[in-house]
């Protein structure tokens, strides 16, 4: 039987809505909201009122797109955390309330859990290598950074986290500290292109086992800026592309070395990269050459499915819709899921 599952996804900036039959995904709409560009960062009211605005707009688009009207749908999944509450709520509530119009099962999704099977995600007629049970993911985003494993569709284990800033957020820092703007991985990315990663050093940390920590580092770059512009008040100006790349280097070894040391003591070659910052064209093409001299299987997400979409709440919600998983009709959003 034809699973048709209709998804959506608020968690925090993006409003998104995907429909997938069977896993396989037909539309996967998005609504990015520009209104935070101004303020260097999210801001939690005006993401739920961009939210409100662009839901109706967004689901409606992904159902034109899929080809499906909303009678065809079988199940509605969300993103009932973790997030921002304000954006959470209205995803949650809408779809509580189409569940319940159209008398149709919900499935609540944790948004990690979506980023982390993100590898299963296909197009029509698209033939392409999943990882097996189980991998390993790097989940990198805005909010997070952690090495987990993925035991199987259902179950995890989370082998080491951040215990301070997550490591977009360290792009993002230092994209504000240099006046790139927000988000800050793209542009650090694309300016490190043109610089020299081997000419500035960054303190990195000294954290014991599988976990990270970002915050050194960031308030390493605040003093060398300050440091040297207080030599040169031009040298931003003059480096911005070694200093890009020096940066951004230095956050690549400080993830690498935790994912090497957790796919050597748990003896897992298969691994994926998850999470916004799974964009980083260094961090891609890092894991790439390490997977080729470790006998790794790599599995590097599309770039539209790096950043937050609904595309991977339809598919995980899809497997605890095959799981017999059933959301109850008044279920609430939560901004922190502790366990995943
Ligand atoms: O997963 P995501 O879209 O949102 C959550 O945080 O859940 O991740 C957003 C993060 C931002 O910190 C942004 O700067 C970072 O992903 N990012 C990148 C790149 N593209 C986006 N970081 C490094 N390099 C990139 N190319
Ligand atoms: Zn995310």
């Amino acid at each position: 039987m034809n699973i048709r599952i209709l998804a959506i996804e608020s968690s925090c900036d993006d409003t998104s809505a995907a429909v997938l039959v069977d896993g396989v995904m037909l539309s996967n709409v998005m609504a990015t909201q520009e209104v935070h560009k101004k303020y260097g960062g999210v801001i939690p009211e005006l993401a739920s009122r961009a939210h409100q605005q662009n839901i109706v707009p967004v689901v409606d688009q992904a159902l034109k797109e899929s080809g499906l009207t909303i009678r065809e749908i079988d199940v509605v999944a969300f993103t009932r955390g973790p997030g921002l509450l304000g954006s959470l709520i209205v995803g949650t509530s809408f779809a509580k309330g189409l569940a319940m119009a159209l008398d149709i099962p919900l499935v609540d999704v944790n948004h990690l859990q979506g980023h982390l099977l993100s590898p299963f995600i296909t197009e029509p007629g698209e033939d392409k290598p999943t990882p097996s049970f189980p991998y390993l993911s790097l989940l990198v985003s805005g909010g997070h950074t952690q090495i987990i494993k993925v035991v199987d569709p259902l179950n995890y284990e989370v082998l080491g986290k951040t215990i301070d800033d997550a490591v977009g957020e360290a792009f993002d820092k230092c994209a504000k500290l240099l006046d790139l703007g927000y988000p800050g991985g793209p542009v650090i990315d694309k300016l490190a292109k043109d610089g020299n990663a081997n000419r500035f050093v960054f303190s990195k940390p000294s954290i014991k086992g599988l976990d990270y920590s970002f915050s050194g580092i960031k308030t390493s770059l605040l003093y060398f800026l300050r440091d040297n512009i207080k030599a040169d008040p031009d040298f931003i100006q003059g480096n911005i592309n070694d200093i890009c790349a020096s940066y951004q280097q230095t956050l690549v070894d400080i993830l690498m070395k935790k994912l090497v040391k957790a796919s050597l003591e748990t003896s897992i070659r298969e691994i994926t990269l998850s999470g916004g910052v799974s964009a980083n064209s260094l961090l891609r093409k890092t894991i790439e050459t390490e997977g080729v001299k470790r006998g790794w299987n790599t599995y590097l997400p599309q770039f539209k499915y790096t950043t937050d979409n609904a595309a991977m709440i339809g598919i995980a919600g899809y497997y605890r819709y095959l799981s017999g998983h059933r959301a109850s009709p008044n279920i609430a959003p939560v901004s922190r899921i502790n366990e995943i």
